[in-house]
């Protein structure tokens, strides 16, 4: 059977539910566990955060710094693949999780890519060439994955990069309200397909906009449910929670 690709999710005119890191309230976060909770409660996608080794791995963590998610320390521009590998990414959260290991978006593909959407966000400085965004087109390409993810990013810079290498993948722009305007303004010129708004940025007059420009909406963080039917009646396209489960219950209740 055909896998619906993520436009045609996003234009469905449902709102989907995304889990947050995987489902990271209740598994280590951007670990296979907490992807395959997130599987497990009926969540459309995952959201994950990228970061790049020092042998140019894509792996899967959100800091830059392996410290608060692992037993070890120290940046992950600084550690190679092999290094990275070797930590224990559970036991910080729960010792029923010892032994999980960091991924790399290889093994979320190998493992997710035919059961999910995937919201792939590049944490990068904009100072940085475009290492990262290169082993992205790669990865994307060797797993036949470019109909079935959207790549994020809080930096236009690093978006203007993925849209030169990848034409035709979907992009969102993160963004809050404490973004300096100077922050904003690459984004005007570079076409992309969502908006990653902070969920206290989206109200009636937020989503008219939206549509009126054309974008998909993808709201985040998203953990109280009412939130989550407020947004579900403004026609948000997705929502990103750290609790998939909760928040598809209580969907499905109102
Ligand atoms: O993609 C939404 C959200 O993940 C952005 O912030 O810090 O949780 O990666 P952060
Ligand atoms: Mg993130």
């Amino acid at each position: 059977m055909r896998r619906r690709t993520i436009r045609e999710a996003f234009n469905a005119g449902e709102t989907l539910v995304f889990g947050h890191r995987g489902a990271m309230a209740q598994a280590p976060m951007n670990t296979l566990a907490a992807f395959e909770l997130a599987r497990g409660q009926g969540a459309a996608g995952i959201e994950l955060d990228l970061q790049l080794s020092r042998d140019g791995h894509l792996v899967v963590i959100h800091d830059d710094a392996v410290d608060a998610t692992t037993d070890g320390v120290g940046a992950v521009a600084e550690l190679t693949l092999a290094e990275i590998k070797r930590l224990d990414a559970g036991s910080w959260f729960s010792d029923s999780f010892a032994g999980e290991a960091v991924p790399t978006l290889d093994d979320v593909f190998d493992a997710f890519g035919g059961a999910l959407l995937i919201n792939i966000e590049i944490k990068s400085s904009r100072d940085s060439v475009d290492r990262m965004e290169r082993q992205l087109a790669q990865c994307i390409g060797r797993h036949n994955m470019s109909e079935r993810i959207i790549v994020s990013c809080f930096d236009p810079v690093v978006l203007r990069r993925v849209r030169g290498l990848m034409p035709t993948v979907m992009m969102g722009f993160l963004y809050q309200p404490d973004m300096p305007a100077a922050h904003y303004l690459p984004i005007k010129k570079l076409w992309h397909e969502a908006r990653h708004p902070r969920h206290d940025m989206v109200d009636e007059g937020y989503m008219n906009w939206a549509r009126a420009q054309g974008y998909i909406v993808n709201a985040w963080t998203v953990n109280d449910p009412q939130r989550a039917i407020a947004l579900r009646d403004l026609g948000v396209n997705a929502i990103i929670t750290d609790a998939p489960g909760h928040i598809i219950s209580a969907l499905k209740q109102c």
